[in-house]
């Protein structure tokens, strides 16, 4: 079994996140969510100062510090804004297909032009009607020639406008069933290729969320990750694997800087003569919120350490339960912190309100909850055969000789 490991190198960058957080991400989180509007300055820093490599292996042009690492920076970032959190995070996401499944040439290129902050990532998975059902999708990639021709529309994609490139996942051959869909990169100003709708959010408004049309896009076949079709569905799947711990780390970000608002706020306001600090029933609102905070956490770090040992027998289970846990924790945490600055905590002035918007969502992209505990039910099942001799402790009169047909 993997081990929770943090090193040096991910503690170093946890530390540079800090700094951007607090110097460049703070000061401005709450003009941004006001405008709705990707902060030019926080795209710089995430460029000077590395971040944008710290997942990316070494030989692609990245610090390889690991997705450890990875999830100490979204904390980091998700403390001061949720909507600068997933605006780095999501540059991951975009990656991850190209680092899970293209080819040597693909991850050189792509990889380290990433890595360098000259192109941000998008990913295109969801559409309109293909949400939770992501193999349901819609979007067609036709082989002609040399070329793909990509049609139809993308949903929700994080990053778009402001990201040059795009792993766009599409169906390139209808009829089968498990090698359907491809995943492709497809560049911005690439003709054909447009955004058409800016979302007007309810949280996470530092990042644009937009959908992309593609009216007869022409790629390369070069462009096809992995260099051979039907492999998009299990790059996806992977990908995700991969991502939703940092969404995870976001949820616990958000949730780590909403309880400090709270406990700064309960230190400072007086009630029946004391502060609120020193209120029984406010103490154990805040010791349950901390320490909720800290076991997602600690989920966090056993999943990311589990893709970085490449611990693929638990990875897809822990990135579930890592997902789902942290992020119920944050919705949780972000409204009891509403709820200890009291209607004032309801108010745009005061910051929490802010943190239990950008919560929200965490809850539902990237896989909502629900289906993250499907996945972790499945995973369970799966491994029922290894305690399957408990079941002769359990009285079989239950199960044994069930009859479907109802008995009159
Ligand atoms: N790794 C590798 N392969 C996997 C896998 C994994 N984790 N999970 C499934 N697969 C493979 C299966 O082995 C199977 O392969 P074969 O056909 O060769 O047997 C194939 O994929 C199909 O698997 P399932 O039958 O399990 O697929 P399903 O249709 O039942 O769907 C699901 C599974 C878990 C529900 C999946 O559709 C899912 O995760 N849905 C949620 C989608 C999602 O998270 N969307 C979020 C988009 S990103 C986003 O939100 C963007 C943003 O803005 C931040």
């Amino acid at each position: 079994m993997s081990q929770i490991l943090i090193s040096e190198e991910a503690l170093h960058w946890k530390e540079v996140a800090h700094q951007v957080a607090e110097e460049v991400v703070r000061p401005i989180a709450k003009e941004y969510d006001e405008r709705q509007e990707y902060p030019d300055e926080v795209r710089q820093a995430f460029a000077e100062k590395g971040l944008l490599g710290v997942w990316i292996p070494k030989e692609y042009g990245g610090h390889g510090a690991g997705i450890v690492a990875l999830c100490l920076v979204i904390e980091e970032l998700s403390r001061a804004c949720g909507g600068v959190g997933v605006a780095y995070a999501v540059n991951a996401l975009g990656s991850f297909p190209i680092l899970v499944g293209g080819t040597e040439e693909q991850k050189k290129l792509w990889l380290a032009e990433v890595a360098s902050g000259e192109k941000m990532i998008a990913f295109c998975l969801s559409e309109k009607f293909a949400g939770s059902d992501a193999g349901g999708m819609r979007c067609e990639a036709r082989l002609e020639g040399d070329e793909y021709v990509i049609n139809g529309e993308k949903k929700w994609t994080t990053n778009g406008g402001i990201a040059t490139l795009h792993t766009v996942f599409a169906v390139t051959d209808r009829n089968s069933k498990s090698r359907r869909i491809s995943g492709i990169v497809v560049e911005k100003g690439t003709p054909g290729f447009t955004v058409e709708k800016v979302e007007d959010k309810m949280g996470i408004r530092a990042v644009p969320v937009v959908e992309t049309h593609f009216n007869n896009v022409r790629v390369p076949v070069g462009n096809l990750l992995g260099g051979r079709p039907g492999m998009g569905f299990k790059h996806a799947m992977q990908t995700l694997d991969y991502a939703r711990p940092g969404v995870a780390a976001q949820g616990i970000g958000l949730a780590q800087g909403a309880l400090e608002y709270a406990v700064t706020y309960a230190l400072r306001r007086k009630q029946f003569g004391q502060n609120l600090a020193s209120m029984g029933v406010i103490q154990d609102m805040l010791g349950r919120m901390a320490a909720k905070v800290e076991a997602g956490r600690s989920l966090v770090l056993r999943a990311a350490s589990a893709v970085d040992a490449g611990d693929k027998a638990v990875v897809n289970r822990l990135a579930a339960m890592a997902k789902s846990f942290s992020t119920d924790i944050a919705m949780e945490v972000t409204t009891d912190a509403v709820q200890i600055f009291g209607g004032y905590g309801y108010m745009k002035d005061y910051p929490v309100e802010k943190y239990m918007r950008d919560a929200k969502i965490t809850q539902i992209y990237e896989g909502t909850n629900q289906i993250q505990r499907m996945v972790i039910a499945r995973n369970l099942m799966k491994e029922a055969q290894s305690f399957s001799h408990l079941a002769d402790y359990i009285p079989v009169e239950t199960y044994e000789g069930y009859d479907s047909e109802p008995v009159d």
